[in-house]
């Protein structure tokens, strides 16, 4: 039972979806299948192996790795507590449950860099505007066991590669690129960043209620406000990159030569320091080229600490989200076509009981050699079979009557040229199989497996 269900509402105002989620209608799956396939294309290219993870989560899980004082752990997540009384989080992001699995399933016996993708919904509660959502879709790498500067650029390069791959052009995006050091260098520049605030706060008047918060909990984040006036505050602040230890500068240089070897341009953007708490040095983001800073299409970075801080031995790991919404709608705002699925419905009419047994029976053979076939269920006269079959876009109708059945044969119709002919029943599959393009199964190799 529901505990505490509230009051119905009215049924004449109808269910909506929450707000903040959407359905994604047939008409738009073109778009989704486009972009999964070329996520799924390039992550196997880069040889990285498919992961996938349960939906929710121990909150701990979350509260560990995103990092208490985000504004995820504070105020995004989606909480409850089940019938078993486990306190349970729908997954706000990716990257810790990665590392969960990897630990759990003592991946750390693998031979490292261990290369993952997924694809997953994740769960936010945020104010909801064009491209945010509070369920949205990621596709995400963690390359797991590796500490080479060259890891962080395969990641990067990865994360392009797709973007290109789906058509936008790489004049439309820009790569930024940031280091935020490591736990023994990052102290002294949190030390000169609360100085600077605070001297500043003091003359210029107190920053946003989230900045005057951030000052003591997350000072990082201060960097990143998207507020006017704590913008300006934050441009002239100390940069990151100014406090590197020697390590750590060395690593940042290393990358910035590994992507101009990959022919990526990147600018240096001190004001990136991203929203988890888990990142070290390595931060990055991917962003339509004209847009607002909150428009990040790809977000990561390297996290060295994550999953010793999870329970496991130390174990440098670096990695990226991309929000498939944010893709899709890129590829929309620039009306970027994407393929659509070519038109190969055959649609069975009949006429009378006999020969709508014999559609069925054909429409069953037919599927099986891969031919897309519908029967016009539910409509009794030839005309308005046919006037469905138009309107579903058939490329071919075939016609079963009386006299079909008696001979053996089918009349098959063009329905873009309206013309007619008959063939004997035995050959339909094979002339639709070569007229539409489509191995049969005598000729079809193995599939592969898309599992
Ligand atoms: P993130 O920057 O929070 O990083 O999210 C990654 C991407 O998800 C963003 O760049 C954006 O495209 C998309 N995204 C985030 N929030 C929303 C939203 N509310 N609505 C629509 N799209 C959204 C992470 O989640 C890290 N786990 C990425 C990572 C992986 N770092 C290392 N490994």
């Amino acid at each position: 039972m529901i505990p505490k269900m509230p009051k119905l509402p009215s049924i004449r105002r109808g269910f909506k979806a929450p707000r903040g989620t959407r359905d994604i209608l047939p008409e738009d799956q073109q778009y989704w299948h486009h972009v999964r396939k070329h996520a799924t294309d390039v992550s196997r290219r880069y040889n990285y192996q498919r992961i996938d993870t349960p939906v929710f989560e121990d909150a701990a899980l979350f509260v560990r790795s995103v990092g208490e004082d985000t504004d995820i752990v504070e105020k995004e997540m989606y909480t409850f507590e089940d019938k078993g009384g486990s306190l349970l989080t729908l997954r706000p992001e990716g990257t810790g449950s990665i590392c969960r699995a990897y630990l759990e399933h003592g991946m750390g016996n693998l031979t490292k860099p261990v290369r993952l993708y997924y694809f997953c919904p994740v769960f936010r509660y945020e104010r909801p505007q064009a491209g945010r959502y509070r369920q949205h879709h990621q596709f995400g790498v963690e390359a797991i066991g590796s500490a080479d500067a060259a890891m962080d650029a395969e990641v990067i390069s990865l994360a392009w590669d797709l973007l290109s791959d789906t058509g936008i052009p790489p004049d439309k995006l820009t790569l930024h690129i940031n280091s935020i050091g490591c736990l023994q260098c990052r102290p002294a520049y949190i030390t000169a960043l609360k100085k600077y605030f605070k001297e500043e706060y003091e003359y210029e008047g107190p920053g946003c209620r989230d900045c005057q918060r951030r000052l003591e909990l997350n000072p990082l984040r201060l960097m990143d406000c998207k507020e006017e006036a704590c913008q300006k505050i934050a441009d002239l602040a100390p940069k990151s990159t100014e406090y590197l230890c020697p390590e750590c500068e060395d690593h940042h240089t290393k990358l910035q030569h590994y992507l101009e070897a990959l022919g990526l341009s990147f600018s240096d953007d001190y004001r990136l320091v991203r929203g988890l708490d888990y990142y070290t040095r390595t931060v990055f983001e991917i962003r339509p080229w004209k847009t607002t800073a909150q428009s990040a299409i790809v977000g990561g970075g390297r996290y060295d600490y994550l999953i010793e801080q999870l329970g496991g031995p130390p174990t440098p790991a670096v990695g990226f989200g991309a929000g498939l919404e944010r893709i899709i709608l890129n590829l929309q705002w620039l009306q970027i076509d994407v393929p659509k699925p070519e038109p190969r419905l055959v649609v069975l009419a009949y006429l009378g009981e006999r020969p709508k047994e014999g559609a069925l029976w054909l429409a069953d053979q037919l599927r099986k050699e891969g031919i897309p076939a519908e029967v016009a269920v539910g409509r009794d006269s030839l005309r308005s079979q046919l006037r469905y079959a138009n309107t579903v876009g058939a490329k071919y109708a075939i016609i079963i009557g009386d006299e079909e059945i008696e001979t053996n044969t089918v009349t098959l119709r063009d329905m873009a040229e309206s013309q007619q002919e008959r063939i004997p029943v035995l050959e339909v599959a094979q002339v639709l199989c070569a007229r539409l393009g489509i191995e049969s199964s005598d000729q079809a190799e193995q599939p592969e497996s898309t599992a």
